[in-house]
């Protein structure tokens, strides 16, 4: 069968998402089924070319996995003619330099989230996209976790009745870097580096409560940096200047309240990193990263406050757990294949750089809000 080779310009594929996610986990793993489908049955076979700031690093990689295009010359790789895709996991302070390079190269991109650092940058990149006539894309991973898509399903299934109200947690505790190295790289615990929760996480938490139930109007948040200094890579201790949890309300339209915690100190007694509880009129579920949990209005129990006694019920036996009925493969998976697609075919692709606006968008409102104490209403953006 014939191959349509893609070039794609991976950057930033040292860090942790380009490597493990994006290029292991998406891009080689479609090499190793065999190739994409094109809608005219030919494969679409991408073709990496791995960017970064340090050669070594590139080439242990590159021939680790069989590859053999790398470079530390951006431009270099954005000018080669057998290249149409940019995709970019650098750490977000340097993403906006870099798409616009992308976009003036004339090269379609996809980009990690958040798109930029702030909301008028990402709206200038969302306009320069558009103008340039390229396609453009952002990663939106949680849309494409089990759990969450069999929460979808109940949605769409009208499982719920009237939904009222969503409360997330996500969170885990990140070490000190004192005595366990800390699990997430330190840039993450420093403002001025781009660091911070609420811009880490917010974007993911706009997409999902816009696409699965509905638009949201306002944000109020408490922000913290519980963990005040900490210690990075090389040992060195460091003040922690970013928010390191987030406490956030959102007012979706038609009246949902979600409240979703954000926290990197916090110790997990829950069965997944994330879940999402949705109450309903007509029943409830908890959907986490792979598994979800329903209690239908028919079999809610009906328990009475009285502290004097031990616990009357089994809470958590009284949930069902909801089948996968279908496969589900790697969430960053799923979504490249859908990008792909989408430069190869044509096919639709929603989760542009104006969705990815709106990602920024709620965290810089949250961050006002939580600065100023006050709920913010969340303006149409004009792309
Ligand atoms: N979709 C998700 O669930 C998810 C999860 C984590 C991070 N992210 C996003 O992915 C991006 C990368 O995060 P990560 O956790 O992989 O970070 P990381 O620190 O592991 O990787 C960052 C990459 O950027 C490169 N880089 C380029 N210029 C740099 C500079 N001046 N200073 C430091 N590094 C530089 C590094 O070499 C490295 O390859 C961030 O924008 C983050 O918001 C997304």
């Amino acid at each position: 069968m014939s191959r349509i080779p893609i070039g794609i310009v991976l950057n930033g594929v040292t860090g942790r998402m380009g490597y493990r996610q994006h290029l292991v986990r998406s891009l080689l793993a479609i090499r190793e089924q065999g190739g994409l489908p094109s809608r005219d049955g030919s494969l679409i076979w991408p073709e990496p070319v791995l960017v970064g700031r340090n050669a070594g690093k590139l080439a242990q990689l590159a021939q680790q996995h069989g590859l053999t295009e790398w470079t530390t010359d951006l431009d270099a790789a954005l000018a080669r003619p057998d290249v149409q895709i940019y995709f970019d996991a650098q750490v977000t302070q340097q993403r906006e330099k870099a798409i616009r390079a992308a976009i003036d190269a004339g090269l379609h991109v996809y980009t990690e989230k958040p798109l930029a650092e702030d909301t008028d940058a990402a709206v200038a990149l969302c306009r320069a996209a558009r103008a340039a006539g390229i396609k453009h894309g952002v990663v939106q991973d949680k849309l494409f976790l089990p759990g969450l898509r069999k929460l979808k399903r109940l949605i769409d299934g009208g499982f719920f009745g009237r939904i009222l109200s969503v409360r997330g947690e996500f969170g885990y505790w990140v070490f000190e870097g004192d005595w366990q190295a800390a699990q997430r790289p330190s840039w993450n615990y420093r403002a001025a580096d781009g660091g911070g929760i609420v811009v880490d996480m917010f974007p993911h938490w706009q997409y999902v409560l816009e696409q699965l139930f509905a638009p949201i109007r306002s944000v109020q948040a408490t922000i913290a940096t519980h963990i005040p200094s900490r210690v990075d890579e090389a040992g060195q201790t460091y003040e922690a200047t970013a928010d390191d949890a987030a406490y956030g309300t959102f007012e979706l339209e038609g009246g949902i309240v979600a409240q979703i915690n954000s926290s990197w100190a916090v110790r997990v007694r829950r069965d997944e990193l994330v879940e999402f509880q949705v109450d309903g009129t007509h029943g409830s579920a908890v959907a986490g990263l792979r598994e979800c949990h329903i209690q239908h209005r028919g079999t809610t129990p009906k328990p009475v406050w009285n502290p004097d006694l031990p616990v009357t019920e089994p809470f958590r036996a009284q949930w069902q757990a909801v089948p996968d009925n279908e496969p589900f493969d790697n969430g960053f998976k799923v979504q490249w294949e859908l990008f792909l697609r989408h430069v190869v075919d044509g096919a639709g692709f929603p989760w542009d750089f104006a969705a990815g606006a709106r990602g920024v968008q709620l965290a810089e409102l949250g961050l006002q809000a939580a600065r100023e104490g006050r709920r913010i209403e969340i303006p149409a953006l004009d792309l």
